[in-house]
């Protein structure tokens, strides 16, 4: 990375694309988010070793539950298969790992790896934070509940925050969306709030270290104001 770069503390990828680059190919879906998974763990290495504090991923949403079920299982298959193979590297490199999401709604096999690495990583401070059976706007919900429960009347934006997944992230710096799309499909709504948001045709199994060092690039060149002059 260049000297006097702004790296950003907290980024947010939605990995969008996986299914248009196996078509390219000539291959299923499924073969897609295959290549998907494998550049998770090339990416956010590279985004903590460009000094990257935490990484948010999008690997899967309430919505997605829609899609047919085979692909539903090739996505949960592969979060667990990676999270399997990624734990010695998360120890390695001290990386905290945890989930945003509803896990209730997931297979006990699955809940019960992430619990048990969210467990094992949970000293560490640099962050790779996937969201997983994850909507933006059930959070902001479940918060508002959980808020409620305890008895409160009123909310405001500490209380909410501090009863969000994230509770102890960062607001997210830079969202970066492959494929071209050019949405936030309700990925961490409340921390992307002041969040600046780069957008790339790159198809998520093509993003490289390359289009990352892009982005923060890109990223440095902002000028956040947080609505102030
Ligand atoms: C979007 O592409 C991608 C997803 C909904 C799934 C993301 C999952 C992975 C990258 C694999 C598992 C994740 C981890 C963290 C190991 P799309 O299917 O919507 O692509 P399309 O828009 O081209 O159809």
């Amino acid at each position: 990375m260049t000297e006097n770069m702004v790296v950003p503390t907290h980024v947010g990828f939605i990995m969008d694309g996986n299914g248009r680059w196996a078509k390219q190919k000539g291959k299923p879906r499924n073969f897609g988010h295959q290549k998907g998974a494998e550049n998770v763990e090339k990416v956010v290495s590279a985004c903590f070793s460009n000094g990257i504090k935490y990484v948010s991923l999008y690997a899967f949403s309430t919505e997605n539950w829609g899609r047919p079920e085979s692909e539903v299982k090739k996505i949960m298959d592969l979060l667990y298969k990676f999270l399997i193979k990624y734990t010695k590297t998360l120890i390695k490199n001290e990386i905290k790992f945890m989930v945003s999401g509803d896990k209730g709604g997931l297979s006990n096999e699955l809940r019960e790896l992430i619990v048990k690495t969210e467990e094992i990583t949970k000293n560490y401070s640099k962050t790779l934070n996937i969201a997983i059976n994850y909507g933006g706007k059930q959070e902001i919900v479940n918060a508002v509940n959980r808020i409620i429960a305890l008895g409160e009347t009123q909310v405001n934006e500490e209380t909410i925050s501090n009863h969000l997944y994230t509770s102890e992230l960062p607001d997210i710096d830079l969202v970066i969306r492959t494929s071209g799309e050019q949405r936030l499909s309700n990925f961490f709504i409340w921390q992307c709030a002041y969040s600046e948001f780069y957008f790339t045709p790159v198809l998520w199994p093509d993003f490289d270290e390359g289009c990352l060092q892009d982005a923060i690039s890109w990223y440095s060149k902002r000028n956040r104001r947080f609505g102030k002059l």
